[in-house]
């Protein structure tokens, strides 16, 4: 299958501070691939210029074959890339329901939507995420691994061809993490090409076939899960910042 993203160079400057360098990558369409690295390795800012939340300072970012640098985030997503945040976000006093129908009624998400209502299909996104029974209710009131699956079924509204996760298993427990590793596996199934970050190498290795190691802003490592863990540069990154990959 083809590319899907080609990422080229890829560099970002904060005043002195280089928090991309120099990072090039490609992600065939269908695959599942993970980012690692120590916090502060420059994984989010990977994710906020790949969805257009900020501008490279050099280098170039192609999703499927349209050159996408510095193009502004509703275009993207317009595109076929949605994602979620670090930090759970979403429509506090909307039920859930209409958290999804927003989405749905985007313009991408319509084309989808529009045969069956927005409100059906946003219907029929809750129950793939789990979520059908509380579609009534405020996300205010929801324990943080329902918020984390409503922000997938936000961004599956938008119907994405890749769907970037920023740490989804942060904060969860152990049970809430099973929900979440069953879900994403499912969009995966379903065409939908998933690349996501966690600082824990550990919860990512089970789940993805390949794994991106980054640190100080650089690519370091490029493999199956097992290579990268056992990777000389790999550990000693993690070392150096006492993190480990518990
Ligand atoms: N908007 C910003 N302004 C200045 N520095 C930033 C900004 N965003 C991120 N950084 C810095 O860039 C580096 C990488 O951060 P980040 O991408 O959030 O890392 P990670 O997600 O891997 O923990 C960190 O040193 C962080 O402090
Ligand atoms: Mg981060």
């Amino acid at each position: 299958m083809g590319i899907i993203l080609e990422v080229r160079n890829l560099t970002k400057k904060f005043g002195g501070l280089t928090a991309v360098n120099d990072f090039s990558f490609e992600i065939r369409r269908g695959d599942f691939v993970g980012l690692i690295g120590p916090n502060g390795a420059g994984k989010t800012t990977i994710f906020n210029l790949i969805s257009g939340f900020e501008k490279p300072s050099s280098g170039s970012i192609r999703f499927d074959s349209t050159n996408i640098t510095g193009m502004i985030p509703y275009k993207i997503v317009n595109l076929g890339v949605a994602r979620t945040f670090q930090l759970v976000r979403s429509f506090k006093f909307l039920s859930l329901l209409d958290n999804v129908v927003v989405s749905c009624l985007s313009n991408r998400g319509r084309k989808f939507s529009k045969k069956v209502g927005a409100e059906e299909y946003a219907s029929s996104i809750l129950t793939s995420v789990g979520l059908v029974d509380k579609a009534t209710i405020p996300p205010v009131v929801l324990p943080h691994g329902d918020l984390r699956k409503l922000q997938i079924g936000k961004a599956i509204g938008g119907n994405p061809e890749l769907l970037l996760l920023d740490e989804p298993f942060s904060g969860l427990s152990f049970e809430e993490q099973l929900g979440i590793t069953s879900l994403i596996k499912k969009l995966n199934q379903d065409g939908v090409t998933i690349f996501m970050t966690g600082h824990v190498l550990r919860e990512l290795m089970a789940l993805v076939p390949r794994v991106l190691a980054m640190h100080q802003g650089k690519l370091i490592a490029d493999g199956p899960p097992q290579e990268v863990a056992n990777n000389k540069i790999v550990l000693e990154a993690y070392l150096g910042k006492g993190e480990g990959f518990a």
